[in-house]
């Protein structure tokens, strides 16, 4: 939520912080904006709208300058208008902040610096902060120790990047609650909240953990804590590439992202399935495999297109693994008081590894004594290095703001926990080794789906009008039925609910009629006849039906408008499958109405507010 990217070196930063920043426009982009330091001077520049429009604007001023620090902004308090735009400055305009998170206690601080005679001219919580860390350093104070008091003011979480006119050596960043990476080059440093901002420039990086600081000149850095206790950090080398973070000639990062499955399907799995022994070998799981075994009851915590992969996982650990299994919006979970055991295990599933709730619910469960196991895609991201263990998706860079490669490789990762524990308990060999080799075969069937786009498009085409879905599942495929509704809301602006298909009696029917489209998951399972009569009572109300059908079904034709058919697999395995033709028929929905797909409007990639 919301995106930093910091520069000091020899070269000129303007156009470093410009490509850091389309970089991290998935973050946020409802407006951004740069401060510079230049000839002795002190300047910023702000734009509404996305980092091109900014672009456009800094063309025209030729700027040189080898200290700038750049944000693409997600506006939490404020309108997205230039004025609220980062970087915000002090009264002289010589100190300039740029911030991610949220101040909770902005309205105090603010009120008593109007009082210390402080104009204040943007509806931000973050402009407190650059006239925060401005009252200490009148009173004589250094940048780095005024930063550190102004920080111990203020309550709630940040990351920032601060640069100061008199001290034009130096970027300030600190970190609680808000990632924050130090990249390090030959004689030029960068500061981002996300490595792919800076992943041009160099592989070598440090982060910051909540209540640490840098000092990062161009040259060299310290880190220290916001107590000013100097530290040690490590430097980690970073392995993703550029190319991985390219559109690779797709019209949308999440177009490639759809079409990327087969592989990032494998690449969840790869060498974690034992096939003898029909189980599952997860080497971050090791060293608390026994207690999660074990465990009385298992939780899984998380928030959105994950919450709804923790749902199917709930089907696979009761059904395959026989544990109890709870599923809880890490957002509840956190201030529902929850009644943890030391035998309970919890699972927090994290594409970007930064969702504020579900990083602030790890952290409850650890301080209650549970076990905490990640399951996360972005490799060092803070729920991965705070889990006490886990386990990574290896899906790849996901880029696309509506989450598709990341769901289904956390399906893969939920299967293989739950292969594990099954077959440490009491799941036969035959079952186990029949569990592996359909997971095996799921690339391939992946790639068979993924030649439905075409017709896909089409019946996209005579939707693209439609004002509201419905989407039916039953089983392992009512979390599917979520999912497909979730990916249709977030991108086509289209109204669209997901309900388990015998619910829809209770109330949805009465929205049935010949403009409302159902889609139905139905592939042939044991709950296959119960969907086809649920089918034919929106038929018998004119609702116009699409299924996602099994190949071989020739029967559901006669009932629906229009069908997807699509291999099968085992029934744990099938939402894997299934989720691909709603990914794409939400995917062709929005291009045809002409909407931006990989930035839908108010929607981040990563929410690092609570
Ligand atoms: C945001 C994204 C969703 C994502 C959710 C949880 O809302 O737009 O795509 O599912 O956050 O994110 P996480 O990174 O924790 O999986």
């Amino acid at each position: 939520m919301c995106g930093i990217v910091g520069y000091i070196g020899n070269k000129n930063c303007i156009p470093i912080l410009l490509n850091g920043l389309k970089r991290l426009e998935y973050r946020g982009y409802d407006s951004a904006g740069i401060a510079y330091i230049a000839n002795g001077e002190a300047h910023f520049v702000k734009n509404k709208g996305k980092v091109s429009s900014l672009e456009d604007k800094l063309r025209n001023l030729n700027i040189v300058s080898n200290l700038g620090i750049g944000h693409t902004r997600w506006a939490t308090h404020g309108v997205p208008n230039e004025i609220n735009a980062h970087p915000h400055f002090n009264m002289a305009k010589n100190l300039f902040v740029i911030h991610n998170g949220i101040i909770e206690n902005y309205q105090t601080i603010r009120t008593s610096l109007i009082n210390l005679g402080y104009n204040f001219i943007t509806e931000t919580d973050s402009e407190v902060i650059p006239h925060l860390i401005d009252r200490f350093l009148n009173e004589g104070h250094s940048l780095c120790r005024s930063v550190q008091f102004a920080l111990n003011e203020v309550q709630g979480t940040y990351g920032i990047a601060v640069i100061y006119l008199n001290e034009p050596d130096k970027i300030i960043a600190a970190r609680k609650g808000s990632p924050l990476v130090v990249g390090i080059g030959e004689n030029e440093n960068f500061v981002a909240s996300d490595v792919s901002a800076i992943l041009a420039y160099t592989k070598q990086v440090v982060y910051l953990e909540d209540g640490e600081m840098a000092v990062v000149y161009k040259d060299h850095f310290t880190a220290k804590t916001i107590a000013d206790v100097e530290i040690e950090k490590e430097v980690t080398e970073i392995t993703m590439t550029l190319d991985e973070i390219d559109k690779g000639g797709y019209a949308h990062f999440m177009l490639k992202e759809i079409m990327e499955q087969p592989d990032s399907v494998q690449n969840s799995m790869r060498g974690r399935l034992l096939f003898d022994e029909g189980t599952a070998k997860l080497g971050g799981l090791e060293t608390v495999a026994d207690r999660l075994v074990d465990s009385k009851r298992i939780i899984i915590s998380a928030c959105g297109t994950s919450w709804h992969s923790a749902l199917v996982g709930e089907y696979m650990l009761e059904q395959k693994a026989r544990v109890p299994t709870e599923v809880e919006y890490a957002s509840e979970f956190r201030y529902r008081n929850p009644i943890i055991n030391k035998d309970d295990a919890i699972i927090f599933i994290s594409q970007s590894g930064e969702t504020a709730d579900t990083l602030a619910a790890l952290r409850e469960a650890k301080q209650r004594g549970a076990l905490a196991i990640g399951i996360c895609n972005v490799v060092g991201s803070s729920i991965a290095r705070e889990s006490m263990s886990g386990i990574y998706t290896h899906a790849g860079p996901e880029i696309g703001v509506a989450s598709t490669k990341a769901f289904s490789s956390q399906l893969i990762v939920l299967a293989l926990i739950t292969l594990m524990i099954a077959r440490r308990k009491d799941m036969s060999l035959v079952d186990g080794k029949n569990i592996a080799v359909e997971m095996e075969k799921l690339p391939d069937k992946i790639r068979q789906i993924l030649k439905l786009n075409d017709e896909i498009e089409f019946i996209a085409n005579e939707f693209k009008s439609s004002r509201n879905f419905l989407y039916l599942g039953r089983g392992y495929n009512f979390p599917v039925a979520l999912e497909g509704a979730l990916k249709l809301k977030e991108i086509s602006y289209i109204h669209a609910e997901g309900y388990p298909a015998a619910e829809m009696k209770h109330g949805p029917i009465a929205l049935i009629d010949d403009n409302m489209p159902v889609v139905f998951i139905a592939p042939k399972d044991s709950t296959y006849d119960k969907i086809v009569s649920n089918i034919e009572e929106i038929r018998a109300r004119r609702g116009r039906i699409i299924a996602i059908a099994s190949e071989n079904d020739d029967n559901i034709d006669k009932l629906v408008d229009y069908s997807i058919k699509i291999p099968d697999t085992i029934r744990m395995l099938m939402p894997i499958l299934s989720v691909i033709p709603l990914q794409l028929l939400a995917y062709h929905i929005a291009v045809k109405k002409g909407l931006n797909v990989d930035q839908p409007r108010n929607l981040a990639k990563s929410v690092t507010v609570e």
